[in-house]
């Protein structure tokens, strides 16, 4: 039984008319079963996005400045290349504009801090000034994986400076970062 709302009818009449031979047409509806009424899953806002932007499976921030904020291990590419970890984020003294701004844009220069908005050194958001035209190759690091969308980048450093900036890590903040049912934060509890 196909529920919908009228885009959904439009979609599965696209279907049903894409289909040509009469077999395939009752596959193509029986497929189409999806319920348009049904509410997407909420999408997660503050410091709940910021962790889970910091986690691997959005912008694995944690491979460089460590999942307690304390900083990462010096990198090495094949060429033998070493390169500064991230810094412990732990003893930043940046603003909350300063963290936007340097994770949106990376870094000039060797460091290997990543672009994480796809927009950033286009004439629409240039970084220090300059776009990247006026940037020769390999003197920024550029985008490194997916892009990060501008809420995302602000509610990463929601959690940067609520769980790691000049901040202790707390059971609570640890149980945020793996999971309530996580045995990892076993030695922060009293
Ligand atoms: C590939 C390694 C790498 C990844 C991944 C990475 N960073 Fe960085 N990050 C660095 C390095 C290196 C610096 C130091 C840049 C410099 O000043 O030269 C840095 C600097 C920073 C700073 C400035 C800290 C300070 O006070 O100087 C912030 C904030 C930051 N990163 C946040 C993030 C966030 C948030 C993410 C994920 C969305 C992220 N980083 C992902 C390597 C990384």
């Amino acid at each position: 039984m196909i529920r919908c709302t009228a885009l959904c009818t439009a979609g599965a009449l696209a279907a049903l008319l894409l289909a040509a031979p009469s077999a395939m047409r009752v596959t193509a509806a029986q497929e189409f079963d999806f319920d348009f009424d049904k509410p997407a899953p909420p999408k997660l806002t503050g410091i709940e996005l910021g962790v889970q932007v910091y986690r691997p499976e959005l912008g694995n921030c944690q491979l460089c400045h460590g999942w307690n904020g304390n900083g990462g291990r010096q990198f090495e590419d094949l060429a033998g290349r070493t390169y500064d970890p991230g810094p412990p984020l732990t003893e930043s003294t940046m603003t909350r504009e300063e963290m936007i701004e340097i994770i949106a844009c990376g870094k000039l220069g060797t460091s290997i801090m990543p672009q994480y908005l796809e927009n950033a050194w286009k004439p629409e958001h240039p970084c220090w000034g300059k776009t990247a035209a006026e940037v020769p190759d390999g003197e920024r690091a550029g985008l490194w994986g997916a892009p990060l969308y501008l809420d995302e980048i602000e509610a990463v450093v929601l959690w940067i400076q609520t769980a790691y900036q000049g901040k202790q890590m707390s059971l609570e903040h640890c149980l945020l970062y793996f999971g309530p049912e996580s045995r990892g934060c076993d030695t922060l509890r009293k």
